[in-house]
């Protein structure tokens, strides 16, 4: 029965959980509301609030679980890919706790670590699977042969489709992150209000740098036009934008399961958490018969709950690292 403590430190979310026996038993996110007012996440401002909050997590997990230090059988960590100086705060911590009580020492790839929250829950997607990852960083679509056997086949050539959400919510005035706020307005509004394009990329690969700088010069022409232009819609323009990403993010993924003839389907990383792509992955799969996964909420966005389940998969293979491991912003599986 391990019992695995998780720690993901990869950017603004100080995070501990608990895993027992593969069950997750708790999963504290500490969110650093701090960047807001910068517009997007300042790195050493990330670090040092990391710093600050990492062991009150801690502590907040262990009791949540109802276990003690003594109860832990495995340290797992985020290694990368992340902010350096962010990922240097939770390894270095995972480090001292697991010199201090001789414990073997679990690293996580962050993005697979996102794939594995459809783990945490029943029912659990059956290998192999394709995977569609979106988070702020990242935007793949990986095929899932097993627990520890993925390849991307398709991603962004640009920038990620959270990065997408909050440019354009940034647009529009709102705060960082603007995705949770372009989700909240879209549900007010006519996703058919306005019309962007959807590029034309070839392969199972996407851009969103176009329909960026395309929402960009017709909110700027509009608002030459009427100074109330955004005040007066700003529903309907937050549910266009997510309607084309959304589709633009299923169309591949539709394209992935025909090319691939895959019809177990998941979602995960921090834009899996909006309901307009969440509702248009349900619609797509009971017309085409996929079987669909997708986390819970709180699964969702960046949590370490995610990092404690991917390390008891690998604790089972006794996959354990030294006390020499160093942070990487960038790594692939
Ligand atoms: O996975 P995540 O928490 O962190 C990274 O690994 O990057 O993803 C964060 C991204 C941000 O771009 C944020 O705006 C977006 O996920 N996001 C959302 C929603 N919740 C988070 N985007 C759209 N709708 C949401 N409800
Ligand atoms: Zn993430």
């Amino acid at each position: 029965m391990p019992v695995i403590l998780g720690i993901e430190s990869s950017c603004d979310e100080t995070s501990a959980a608990v895993c027992i026996d593969g069950q997750v038993v708790s999963n504290t996110i500490s969110t650093q509301n701090i960047h807001a007012a910068y517009g997007g996440v300042v790195p050493e401002l990330a670090s040092r609030v990391h710093q600050q909050n990492i062991i009150p997590v801690v502590q907040q997990a262990l009791l949540t679980a109802k276990v003690t230090k003594n109860d832990i059988d495995a340290v797992s960590f985020t290694r990368g890919p992340g902010l350096l100086g962010a990922l240097l705060v939770g390894v270095s911590f995972a480090k001292a706790f697991a010199l201090a009580r001789n414990l073997p020492l679990i690293e996580v790839n962050h993005m697979q670590a996102h794939i594995m929250a459809n783990f945490i829950q029943e029912p659990k997607p059956k290998f192999p699977f394709i995977c569609l990852t979106v988070s702020g960083g990242h935007t793949q679509i990986v095929l899932v042969k097993d627990y520890f056997d993925l390849e991307i086949i398709g991603e962004t050539l640009d920038d990620a489709a959270g990065e997408a959400m909050d440019k354009t919510s940034r647009i529009l005035g709102l705060p960082y992150p603007g995705g949770p706020l372009i989700d909240k307005y879209a549900r007010l509004g006519n996703p058919n209000a306005f019309k962007f394009p959807e590029p034309q990329i070839q392969g199972l690969n996407f851009s969103f740098s176009g329909i960026k700088t395309a929402f960009l010069y017709f909110v700027r022409d509009r608002v030459a036009e009427n100074p109330d232009f955004l005040k007066d819609n700003l529903p309907d323009l937050c549910a266009s934008i997510e309607k084309r990403i959304a589709s633009i993010l299923i169309n591949k993924l539709k394209k992935a399961a025909d090319q691939y003839r895959i019809s177990e389907i998941a979602l995960a990383g921090g834009v899996s958490a909006n309901t307009g792509l969440r509702n248009l992955l349900q619609e797509t799969a009971e017309k085409n018969s996929w079987n669909c996964y997708i986390p819970a909420f709180e699964y969702c966005t960046d949590n370490a709950a995610m990092i404690a389940a991917t390390g008891y998969y690998k604790f089972l293979k006794q996959d354990f690292v030294g006390q020499q491991i160093i942070p990487l912003a960038r790594m692939s599986f």
